[in-house]
């Protein structure tokens, strides 16, 4: 693996003083190619990558595809009511797969439709009796590591990051008497976005902005009692609501924004869940998907609150868009370096940035 040359010119990027005396990490870091190279090797391929919540794979033979440091992986619910998970990668000439027509426990090659079994093992082959030496024990799918927690399922193509028990301990116990497994799936939105996933992270990861990018949510929030935590893997934003009449607003319990490391959100309110995942596609691209969950989506009462749901997140979300373009087209600019940080405000940002940079420098 390549360690980008920026690291090893400047290796006193990485000691990182409190958050009163830091800068932000160097523009470069948004657009360089290497940066990114390495991070897709050491940070998306070693720690687990959230794929989906276990009520998208309800029935035998549900799927759901993922992409995971650029690879393409699928999640299958197998016969024996269990979950596995594949490179989503023929071993003939690379193709890729589905569920075969008319069956729940067949894979079928999109290509020229080599089968397989839900255990991975190559099943039938067309038109292959003049092929020699070939044992078909060798061209079983590769299948990927998975780890469960509260519903949620995570894949990892490449051990070394942290356990997942580890990266998510506390969370439950804080947002209890909530539990997400028990809620139901609604619907996938995706959004293409011009910026570096970073970028995208950065934003999410402070309130400071809302009062100017998001002006009919500083009217929602108490900004005064905004407050950001951090934890070893994770941090949790949240604030009161002021006012009774919005769309947030909750009649019992709070509001919990989780940032898991390195590119999960779980936005967590009694009844619903929205779970974001930032997805690296090139130095200056991103794919942000939302997940949306509700915990019955056969209430009456949940028609309402979904549509009020999915128009607000709709709005904010297009403003936070807007600002993370601009935000890319500033940091490739010669004007920008560094910055600093707000300490009341941009902890969070800080925390992401300080395990970016901690993990980086466990592996140069
Ligand atoms: S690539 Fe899968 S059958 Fe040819
Ligand atoms: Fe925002």
């Amino acid at each position: 693996m390549k360690i980008p040359e920026i690291f090893t010119s400047n290796p006193n990027e990485f000691n990182q003083p409190p958050i009163e005396q830091a800068s932000t990490i160097p523009s470069s870091w948004y657009h360089d190619q290497e940066v990114y190279d390495f991070e897709q090797n050491v940070l998306f391929a070693r720690n687990w990558q959230y794929v989906c919540h276990q009520d998208q794979l309800k029935n035998v033979g549900d799927v759901v595809h993922a992409t995971i440091a650029g690879n393409p992986i699928l999640v299958i619910k197998t016969k024996d009511e269990g979950i596995r998970a594949f490179y989503n990668v023929c071993k003939h000439r690379g193709g890729p797969l589905a569920v075969k027509k008319g069956t729940t426990t067949v894979l079928q090659c999109q290509y020229h439709g080599w089968t397989y079994l839900t255990d991975g093992s190559l099943r039938g082959v067309p038109d292959w009796n003049l092929v020699e030496l070939f044992d078909e024990k060798n061209f079983g799918l590769e299948p990927i590591e998975l780890s469960f927690w509260d519903g949620l399922i995570f894949a990892r193509i490449e051990s070394g990051g942290p356990d997942l028990q580890q990266i998510v301990k506390g969370i439950s116990d804080r947002i209890s008497p909530i539990s997400m497994e028990k809620l139901q799936f609604y619907n996938e939105v995706v959004y293409d976005i011009n910026c570096n996933w970073k970028v995208y992270l950065d934003n999410y990861l402070e309130g400071y902005h809302i009062p100017i990018v998001h002006p009919e949510l500083a009217n929602l929030l108490d900004y005064k009692n905004y407050v950001t935590e951090a934890y070893p893997w994770y941090s949790l934003q949240h604030s009161p609501f002021k006012g009774e009449d919005n769309v947030y607003q909750t009649e019992e319990g709070e509001a919990f924004y989780y940032f898991l490391f390195p590119n999960m959100m779980l936005n967590i309110l009694p009844g619903r869940l929205q779970v974001n995942l930032v997805e690296p596609v090139s130095t200056n691209r991103c794919k942000v998907y939302f997940w949306y969950f509700y915990d019955d989506l056969s209430a009456k009462e949940s028609t309402g609150i979904i549509k009020d749901d999915l128009e607000y997140s709709e709005v904010i979300q297009q403003e936070d868009i807007e600002i993370c373009e601009a935000v890319q087209r500033g940091l490739q600019s010669k004007a920008y370096d560094k910055g600093r940080f707000s300490v009341k405000r941009e902890l969070g940002v800080y925390h992401f940035q300080s395990l970016l940079k901690k993990l980086f420098q466990s592996v140069l």
